[in-house]
């Protein structure tokens, strides 16, 4: 006799799998401007500050988007408006299949990390005539622990004085991840969106640097929203004013230098044959203050033929990089957020055109005739 079995899943221990462990709270903040951006959103306000809470002080990270906000069960007016149910469960999402090619969620697993917290307060409206609904969700962290399921409720008002001229959607989350507030300083969580989130997105630079049309369909960045016209506006420790950073990941202004856009690196290097061991040296510190223009390149994985990448390479010189980048440490140590060029430029692997994993080092050799061996390398 057959016997069938369903696979079971414990839904608690699901849950806390998912908020548990993290590498950096940053990760919250990547979470939630997914989340904005997949809702259309073209302006983001992130406000992070320490304020007592329940009579204790608690780190408060605020995300308000002008997206498309969230309905419960009524129809949803497009398909970037979000929905209440979802945010609250494990692996709930409309993000996915063909509907919305662009988005960057699509499990439905992306926000659960802010379980990982001691009260979460939404307030959201999907425009029109749709409610304006509040929902909130006390301890959620503390209950998983309890072994029972995180609650939210919700309160639907219908009334007209809306907070804001438009759809929005604000979600306020107090106590993260045990109180940490280790990274929570305005530079770092500025480098760290022009990094490690979807507003450091590359796809703008790719899209323009294609030959042509037939690439970019090619790339399916056709299906990509078009890009937010607005800004993360950033107000966190260490600042006095806000900040704004406009969507895209930083690259240096097109250089100056004599080199042809898009010239393959090998030849460039090739030119530099022949001369004397002296010269090249000059050269090379002549090329720190400059760099060559981004070279799009593009593909299919070899034994996945379905699966396209795409890549962008960027050789920039020293002075070049610290232009534009204000976190590169200078020689002398300070008090400021920092990192040195090894820890962060080198080959990153990236998922929807931002950074996702650890750089590789890239060392080149080049022989130099009757001379020494020359390494570059390459962060
Ligand atoms: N800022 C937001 N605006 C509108 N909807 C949102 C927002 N944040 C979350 N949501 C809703 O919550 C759902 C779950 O989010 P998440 O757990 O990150 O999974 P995913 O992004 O993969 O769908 C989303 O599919 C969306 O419906
Ligand atoms: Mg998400």
């Amino acid at each position: 006799m057959e016997v069938r079995k369903e696979v079971e899943v414990d839904k608690l221990d699901a849950l806390r799998l998912m908020a548990e462990n993290f590498g950096n709270p940053l990760e919250l903040v990547r979470e939630a401007i997914s989340n904005s951006y997949d809702a259309g959103a073209n302006n983001i306000k992130i406000t992070i500050k320490r304020e007592p809470w329940e009579g204790l002080q608690r780190w408060i990270v605020k995300n308000l988007d002008d997206g498309a906000g969230m309905v419960l069960d009524e129809i949803p007016s497009n398909q970037n408006t979000g929905n209440i149910r979802n945010f609250f469960s494990l692996g709930k999402s409309m993000r996915k299949g063909e509907t919305q090619g662009h988005a960057v969620g699509e499990k439905g697993l992306g926000i659960k990390i802010a379980f990982h917290s001691e009260y979460l307060n939404i307030s959201t409206w999907a425009g029109g005539d749709f409610p304006l609904y509040k929902i909130r969700c006390y301890k959620p962290w503390a209950r998983i622990f309890e072994g029972k399921l995180p609650e939210y409720e919700y309160e639907a008002s219908a009334d007209k004085g809306k907070p804001y001229d438009s759809h929005f959607t604000e979600i306020e989350i107090v106590g993260f991840y045990d109180n940490d507030g280790t990274h929570f300083r305005a530079d770092e969580i500025d480098d760290y969106i022009r990094w490690f989130t979807k507003w450091g997105s590359f796809e703008e630079r790719i899209r323009k640097h294609l030959l042509n049309e037939q690439a970019a369909i090619k790339l399916h960045l056709g299906k990509l929203r078009p890009p937010p016209s607005g800004f993360v506006t950033l107000i966190a420790p260490g600042d006095t004013s806000p900040r704004q950073i406009p969507f895209g990941h930083p690259f240096p202004d097109i250089g100056f230098d004599k080199i042809q856009p898009n010239e393959k690196l090998d030849t460039v290097i090739s030119k530099l044959s022949g001369i004397s061991f002296e010269d090249m040296v000059d050269r090379l510190e002549q090329a720190k203050k400059k760099h060559w223009r981004y070279i799009p390149k593009v593909g299919i994985l070899k034994d996945i033929p379905d699966v396209t990448w795409q890549a962008i390479i960027s050789v920039e010189g020293e002075d070049a990089k610290r232009n534009y980048n204000p976190y590169l440490r200078q020689r002398h140590r300070s008090e400021k957020y920092t990192y040195k060029a090894e820890d962060r430029y080198g080959l990153w692997f990236c998922k929807d055109f931002f950074c996702i994993h650890q750089p590789i080092m890239l060392q080149w050799r080049y022989s130099v005739k009757r001379a020494n061996e020359l390494v570059l390398k390459f962060y």
